[in-house]
């Protein structure tokens, strides 16, 4: 079997088995996790009753000169997001310190105390710390050699930016190697690694690779189910511990909490790396454990199982495998239901007329939360009509264009722009505009005032 030609920030390995999502397990926590629901349908009701209690009386938009948020608020342009942007503190922080380094190579120490002084000194961005996320995401330094790549990673990042427009994460796309000698799939460490020196007010790092894309621009992380975790996966821990299998996780989305741990953890996972003087060895190791594996070199998702599976209290304890929904699930298996899954949620819009309410881009989530009481039976993962939450092109490749010989070229470009578009018009409604046909991107339509009645 060969290596995989790989370019770094893409995904060439497929599952060996299908998706296993249990579809009831879930529900409880989607029960609890949009427990605000509720509350926020009856406030969005009783907004809307009154609106609609006197339709005829414009409002007087000129009577608003002076705005009870007041006009300072406004036009500070240091602040944004409320975070003070225009300010560093006097006090020495880490970032003082010469021998603190943003490479992987270097080991810190004390990284949570660190982190606690430096959000201590700037307090503007202490609200809302503990979930913070910062999307981390890139691509290679030069041209794709798919005549089509380069547009495609246009497409795959803009939907990553919207998802974090409507959310209110922040995103970093990075298109250089900082690590030269790590190549392939263990170019994401390097960048996960600075990212959590240059972002200390971000309690999460979200790595998503360059060919997944975010299919329900609606969900969000449940991070609250993860407080007790440092990482977390896509994966099934008996497929690890039992099967010994390669597959039982997928490496090209995870969440890390930004904790020594987590510093610790990646220095660990990436020693197994090409930049290693062992990296042969480990190869050898990761093969004769995990018997599925197909290629001889060490890799990232591998290097990730055997963690799991040798070091279970030091590591194992604090990784999340997440397979109740897709966290990030195999194209090939969503790609054919997004049809069926569309004219789903255009049925429940039908029937509830406050879920075709037009909106502003910025109030989304309340929508969102109105919506999930409909989606109770919807289940999660294969076989379900929810929306799935991000649509991983493994084996694809867009930038290289090497897909896997198991698809024809034309399902790998046909699934990735029925992906995008999908996703495109659940952003492009907020727009005023639909993709009618989700096959192709060109076309779009207007849509009616109360679509879809
Ligand atoms: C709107 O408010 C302004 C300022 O109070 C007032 O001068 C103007 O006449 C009002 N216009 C209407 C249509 O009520
Ligand atoms: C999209 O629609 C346009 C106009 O009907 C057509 O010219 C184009 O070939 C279509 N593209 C695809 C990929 O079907």
């Amino acid at each position: 079997m060969v290596f995989p030609d790989v370019s770094p920030y893409e995904n060439s390995r497929i599952p060996k088995s299908l998706g296993r999502c249990k579809l009831s397990s879930f529900v409880s926590d989607v029960v609890m996790f949009f427990g605000g629901a509720l509350v926020a349908l009856l406030l969005v009701w009783s907004l809307w009753s009154f609106a609609n209690s006197n339709p005829s009386a414009a409002p007087n938009f000129s009577k608003a000169t002076t705005p009870s948020y007041g006009a300072t608020s406004l036009d500070n342009a240091a602040s944004a997001g409320g975070f003070d942007l225009r300010h560093d503190q006097p006090e020495l922080t880490f970032y003082d310190d010469p021998k603190m380094s943003y490479s992987v190579e270097n080991p810190v120490k004390n990284w949570d105390e660190k982190r606690r002084r430096w959000l201590e000194h700037h307090r503007s961005f202490t609200n809302g710390a503990s979930e913070r996320v910062l999307l981390v995401t890139g691509s290679q330094p030069s041209p794709c050699r798919n005549p089509d790549g380069d547009h495609l990673l246009l497409r795959f990042f803009k939907n990553k930016v919207d998802y974090c427009r409507r959310h209110g994460y922040e995103i970093f796309y990075n298109n250089v190697l900082l690590n030269p000698k790590m190549f392939t799939f263990w170019a994401k460490y390097p960048v996960v690694r600075a990212a959590m020196v240059a972002h200390p007010e971000a309690e999460w790092i979200w790595w998503v690779d360059s060919d997944a894309a975010i299919t329900d621009m609606d969900f969000k992380l449940p991070l609250k189910r993860y407080k007790d975790h440092n990482l977390v996966v896509h994966g099934w821990a008996d497929m690890i511990y039992e099967k010994k299998s390669w597959t039982g996780l997928n490496a090209g989305v995870f969440l890390i909490r930004n904790c020594q741990w987590s510093m610790d953890f990646l220095d660990k996972w990436a020693s197994m790396g090409p930049q290693s003087p062992d990296y042969d060895k480990w190869g050898e190791i990761q093969r004769s454990i995990f018997r599925d594996k197909l290629f001889p070199e060490s890799d990232d998702q591998t290097a990730l199982a055997y963690l799991i599976l040798t070091e279970k209290e030091r590591w194992a304890d604090k990784i999340y495998t997440e397979g109740e929904y897709y966290f990030e699930g195999y194209w090939h298996e969503i790609v054919g239901t997004l049809d069926h899954i569309n004219d789903r949620y255009v049925q429940i819009e039908k029937r509830a007329r406050r879920l075709r309410r037009r909106h502003a881009e910025k109030v989304s989530e309340s929508y969102s939360q109105m919506m999930e009481p409909y989606l109770k039976g919807a289940g999660n993962g294969r076989g379900s009509w929810r929306r799935p939450f991000i649509t991983h092109f493994t084996g694809c490749q867009p930038c290289s264009g090497k897909y896997n010989q198991l698809y024809s070229g034309d399902s790998c470009s046909e699934g990735m722009q029925k992906a995008l578009n999908f996703a495109d018009n659940q952003v492009l409604r907020n727009f005023g505009y639909i993709h009618p046909d989700i096959r192709n991107s060109s076309i779009v339509t207007p849509l009616p005032f109360d679509f879809p009645s």
